[in-house]
Parts: C-alpha cells; structure tokens; sequence
C-alpha cells in the first residue's frame, strides 16, 4: 500500500514531506502498521457528523483508499471550532492534522484526534443525504455516486482487477501492445459499429446520391472498433505473445443488465496455439484474478459478500480452486433438451444459446464456471477455425453462474482458402480484408485468442446486479450525461 500522497502546489514544487498527506486506510490501520502516536495529516470528503453532548464532534471522513472511514475528532478547544464544525458538513471537502490515537469507543481501531481541521471546499445542501439510495437513482447522479460505500468498493476492486490482468500477462511473458479504436473494419463481422466521420453530418457532400466519403478526414467510411482482435492477430504472427487491452464500442440497441455500448476488453492471442491450449490460457487467467482480488481486496470483498451478494466470497474461492467445467456445444444443446426445462427460448441445435440456458448450464446443471467449445459456425465469426465436420468451428465461451459470457475466443483460421471462403460466405469484401488474408500467405501459424469483458467479469466479483453499476460512467442507449 502506498505510504504516502504528496501534494502538489499550484506552481509544481512538491511540498516537504512533513506535509505529506497520509492516506486513510493506512491511518485505520495504523495499529498492525506501528503508526499509533504519529503525527499526520489526512484529506478527504465528510461522509457524517455527530456532536456529542460533551461539546466533541465526530467526522466521519473518507478519502477513497478504503472502505473505513476514518472517524476524526474535534475538541472544542480547537481554534476556530465552532466555524469549522458548522462547515464540515456531509460532501464537505477537507484537511485535518492530528494524531493517530488508538479509539476508546467502539465501532474503530484507530481515530484521528484532530488539532486542527481546515475546511477546503464547503457543500451545503449535499444531495445525497445520508438514507440509501436505488442503484438506478445513483445513475442520474453518477458525479457524486463515487462517494458512496458501494461505488467506491467497485471502483477499488475494478481498479485490482485491471492491474492483475496486466501484470499477469507480463508475467506469463505476453507483449502489451495497443490497438486502434478508429477502424476501417468489422473485427466481428456483425455490423454492430458506431461510425465515425470529421464530415458535418447536417452539409454532407452527396455525389450520384450517396454520401461522398472522400471528403471525409479519412477518405472512407471508418468506425469505432468492436474489438482490438485483428490488429492483434498481426502483431501475434510477429510477436507470439500479445494482448491489448482498450475500449471496445457496441451500437446494438441492448437494454440488458449485461450490455454496454462501451466497454473495456482484454485479448490475449497467441501464436502456435490451439482451442485447448487457449482453453488453459483462460482459465488459469480467471482463477488468478478471482485470487488476486480476494487476497489483494479482502475488505471491500467482505462487503460484498455482505452487502451485495451473500456467499461470493466462498464461491470465488471454490472457484479459484476448482477446474471449470468444458463440453462442446452439441453436448451442451443435448444437457438443456434432457434438462424438461421450459424456456423461453426454444433449444436445438443451431440454436445461439441465451442467457437463460447459459445460467441453467452454470448455475444449476454443473455450478461451476463452464468451457463451451465448438459451436455451429453459423452463429459465429467468419474468422473462427473450421472444425473437421466443416459444420463446427473452434470457439471458446467461458460462461460463469450469475453473469453467462464473461469470454468469447477461438483458434483462428490459419488456412488462406477456407478463410476466403468463409469470408465470402460472411458478405464481407474479402478485398477489405486483404491484410488480414496476406497474415495467411507469408508464414501463417495456428494461433488464437480470447476477448474478456473487463466489466462482465468485474459485474461477476462484485455481485452486483447490473453492469451499469460496475464502470463509473455507463454508456447505454439513451444515456450518456456524463
Ligand atoms: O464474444 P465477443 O464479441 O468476442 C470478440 O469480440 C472477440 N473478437 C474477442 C477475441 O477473440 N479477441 O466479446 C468478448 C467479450 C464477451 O465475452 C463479453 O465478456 C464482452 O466481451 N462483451 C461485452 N461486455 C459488455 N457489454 C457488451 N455489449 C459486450 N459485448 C461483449
Ligand atoms: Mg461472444
């Protein structure tokens, strides 16, 4: 944990660090850490104020390090007491110095006893007041939601889960490398694109009818990108090992608890790799995250696991413990038939499967994270390997209980003339994809690649309900205030 947060003046010199600021959660864990006596300063937003009878106030304060407040308190002989009391109200921003004390009361190990507290920002009239508030009416006021227990735990255990990503694949030796979020193509092949375009959309330039895209910054209609896979399939062929990790962009009109228009994607592709060597890639992936975060965000898990979603902690760790669970698609399609579930969705194969039979397979069939392999091409890319039924091709779902798909992936197809093929097959221009096909020409390899959606798989840690509450400011269809 970071010791220490210096504070930068306007004009860039740091301050001395006897005016560092100390963060929280390092001040409520002062008695395992030796800190009790010690002189600090902390700065941080007032969740709460109580003044006892005694002519003692309490702040609650909290600065985003932890979960705990830190409860400062301030004596009456105080300088300034009385003007400084009445400022620090709920949303109030403020600096306090003071000594670390051990707290006498119940409820904190430690507690700040301030000598002198300095009001920094005032907020009158904070419109959070202290009662619960709906998940959907702390959406409307996603500016402030940051301040509460619940969205600051998401933003601490999102912010784990990045880092643990990154520094497994560089672990595992994989190259970071960056790819565009401006694009010519339909890494997905399922048109589901927002366009992009420098062109003034209500004077655009027409000619024989139809718009004129020469004009535009590009020369040709361009899009923000689905998925970062091809370009990573490249730098695969020439690297091995690679993974980027970025933004990824959705305009299908889905009002799901599951759906962003924007969201962020992790994709590891390897070269010299095959389904089931990508299979063992993702799951010792997924177990280490679900271990990183239970070791490294124990507390804001706990409140989770309280909060939240009773029981997740232990299922996280069964998990991490456990192997997944793998079957082919056609077996899965057989496990729902003999299942004499009615669902909504009819079953057959063919058939995408749906979130309800995703769930039954996870959660009551097997309960246990679930490999999904080798589903009809139809339903999938045109870039995925063509099995040798020609009818199946080598792609990979992991689906987990609660949540479903947390990853898409499959071997790509390596062979020139079946991808020409399937292209074709597909509609897409094959000369769009020129690049794409030369990757087959001059040395291809097996290779293949997973997509993780970085908020399914945080929506899934966390318990909580919706995926607009795990990224700070969802964009979904009709919403994008902030
Ligand atoms: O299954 P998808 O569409 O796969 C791809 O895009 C591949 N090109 C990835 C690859 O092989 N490199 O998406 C991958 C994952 C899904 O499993 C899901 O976790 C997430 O991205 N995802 C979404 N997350 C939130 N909102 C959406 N609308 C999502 N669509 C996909
Ligand atoms: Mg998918």
């Amino acid at each position: 944990m970071e010791t220490q947060r210096l504070q930068w003046h306007g004009k860039g010199s740091r301050v001395s660090i006897e005016e560092a600021t100390t963060p929280i959660a390092r001040v409520r864990d002062a008695l395992n850490t030796d800190m009790v006596g010690q002189q600090v300063r902390v700065q941080g937003w007032v969740r709460t104020k109580r003044t006892s009878k005694a002519g003692v106030t309490f702040l609650e304060v909290n600065d985003g390090s932890g979960l705990r407040n830190l409860q400062i308190v301030v004596p009456e002989s105080m300088p300034d007491y009385a003007a400084v009391v009445d400022a620090a109200t709920t949303g109030a921003s403020i600096s306090a110095s003071g000594m670390i004390i051990q707290s006498p009361a119940e409820g904190q190990e430690t507690e700040l006893r301030a000598e002198s507290v300095e009001i920094v920002g005032s907020s009158p009239e904070y419109p959070l007041a202290k009662k619960r508030h709906s998940f959907e009416y702390l959406r409307t006021m996603a500016h402030l939601r940051p301040r509460t227990n619940t969205f600051g735990a998401v933003a601490r255990v999102r912010n784990q889960v990045s880092w643990s990503i990154h520094r497994y694949f560089h672990e595992q030796g994989f190259l970071y490398v960056q790819t565009p979020i401006i694009t010519g193509s339909d890494a997905e092949g399922a048109g589901q694109m927002f366009q992009v375009t420098s062109m003034d959309l209500k004077h655009l330039p027409v000619s024989e009818g139809l718009v004129d895209f020469s004009e535009d910054l590009f020369g040709r209609p361009t899009y923000l990108t689905v998925s970062g896979q091809l370009e990573a399939e490249i730098m695969a062929t020439a690297m091995s090992s690679v993974y980027t990790f970025g933004p990824t962009f959705r305009a299908e009109n889905s009002n799901t608890s599951r759906h962003l228009a924007e969201f962020w994607m992790v994709e590891p592709e390897v070269a010299f790799c095959d389904l089931d060597g990508l299979a063992d890639l993702a799951e010792d992936f997924l177990k280490r995250i679900f271990s990183d975060v239970l070791n490294e965000s124990a507390e804001d898990m706990a409140f989770f696991n309280q909060r939240i979603q009773p029981g997740i902690v232990e299922s996280l760790e069964r998990i991490a413990n456990s192997d997944f669970v793998r079957l082919t698609y056609t077996e899965a399609i057989e496990v729902l038939q003999r299942s004499g579930r009615d669902f909504e969705f009819p079953v057959y194969w063919g058939a995408d499967l749906q979130a309800e039979h995703e769930r039954y397979l996870t959660e009551i069939q097997f309960d246990a994270p679930v490999i999904l392999t080798d589903y009809p091409a139809e339903i999938k890319a045109f870039y995925m390997r063509l099995n040798p039924d020609g009818k199946t091709v080598a792609a990979m779902d992991v689906l987990v209980p609660g949540v479903g798909e947390i990853i898409g992936g499959s071997q790509r197809e390596e062979r020139y003339d079946v991808l020409l093929r399937r292209m074709k097959e597909s509609g897409l221009d094959p000369e769009h994809y020129w690049w794409y096909l030369d990757l087959r020409r001059f040395g291809s390899v097996p290779h293949a690649g997973f997509g993780l959606g970085l908020e399914r798989v945080v929506h899934f840690i966390t318990g909580m309900q919706n995926i607009r509450d795990v990224i700070p400011f969802p964009r979904t269809p009709k919403n994008v205030e902030f």
